[in-house]
């Protein structure tokens, strides 16, 4: 993490949760975040199911709950004749701040195209909210060297030809794919690698502004290695899936203080 940066965590909680559970757990999420509060420049965002937008969107703002309301996912047209799709215009009028796009599981489960994502950017950003664009390798990449080059493919398709003041405004989650949903997280010096990488990619996309865009890590987050992840200098936030669905746990990871271990070259 950089202080120019500021953290991000946000809470993924995919196709988990109906309203009246979501309505509990951002009850117990106000209930430590009035108690404890956040270190200062930790900013959190809550991504629930669309069915769950409005009750949480309530909750936080009769709770004065300081999180953001986000998305998991879009459609990249604002209206139309697509059954059963919810669009970022719509989005935005809930309040929604932060979605997510290109995750893995829309990727590989959904058949999302690079292309598709690209589209889904530009509907989030016409529509005034922030894109947190998900990217990352699979095994098998990782495995045969791929890793930076399937990483930089993703960001480039996303990110080019775009205004850099426009770069700026995403967020990067770095997600690798082995490491989602299955308890084996990257080593803080593999999380950083690629985030440097990754840096490095934005600042060639958008020059000097892709010094200001946040990279996050995901994948099987949890509060025993959040730290230390927040301790990688070019890590500014968690996107946290599993642990996010039980407050305790996603309020340890929010609150986290980084740690210099595995912080190689880290500045202060
Ligand atoms: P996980 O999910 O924390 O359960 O691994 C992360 C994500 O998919 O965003």
């Amino acid at each position: 993490m950089n202080d120019e940066r500021g953290v991000l965590v946000a809470g993924n909680w995919k196709m988990n949760e109906n309203h009246f559970e979501a309505l509990h757990l951002v009850t117990e999420l106000a209930a430590l975040f009035r108690q404890h509060g956040l270190p200062p420049g930790r900013e959190v965002s809550l991504h629930p199911p669309f069915t769950s937008l409005r009750t949480v969107q309530t909750a936080v703002e009769t709770d004065h709950v300081p999180v953001a309301l986000g998305a998991q996912n879009c459609h990249y047209e604002d209206r139309g004749a697509y059954t059963g799709e919810v669009s970022a215009e719509m989005l935005a009028k809930l309040g929604v701040t932060y979605v997510i796009a290109g995750h893995s599981e829309r990727r590989q489960l959904f058949g999302e195209s690079d292309e598709v994502v690209r589209n889904k950017l530009d509907a989030i950003l016409r529509n005034g909210m922030r894109p947190i664009l998900c990217v990352g390798e699979t095994l098998e990449e990782r495995r045969e060297g791929d890793a930076a080059a399937k990483v930089t493919g993703q960001l480039v398709a996303a990110l080019e030809r775009r205004r850099p003041e426009e770069v700026a405004t995403v967020t990067i989650a770095y997600e690798p794919i082995w490491a989602i949903g299955t308890g084996e997280t990257a080593s803080a010096e593999d999380a950083e690698e690629m985030c440097a990488t990754i840096r490095g990619e934005l600042v060639r996309l958008a020059g000097p502004r892709g010094e200001l865009v946040r990279i996050q890590y995901g994948g099987s987050v949890t509060p025993d290695n959040a730290g230390e992840l927040l301790g990688c200098p070019n890590v500014d936030g968690l996107l946290v899936g599993g642990a996010s669905l039980d407050a305790s746990k996603f309020f340890a990871v929010a609150a986290a203080a980084p740690s210099r271990a595995g912080a190689a070259g880290a500045s202060w």
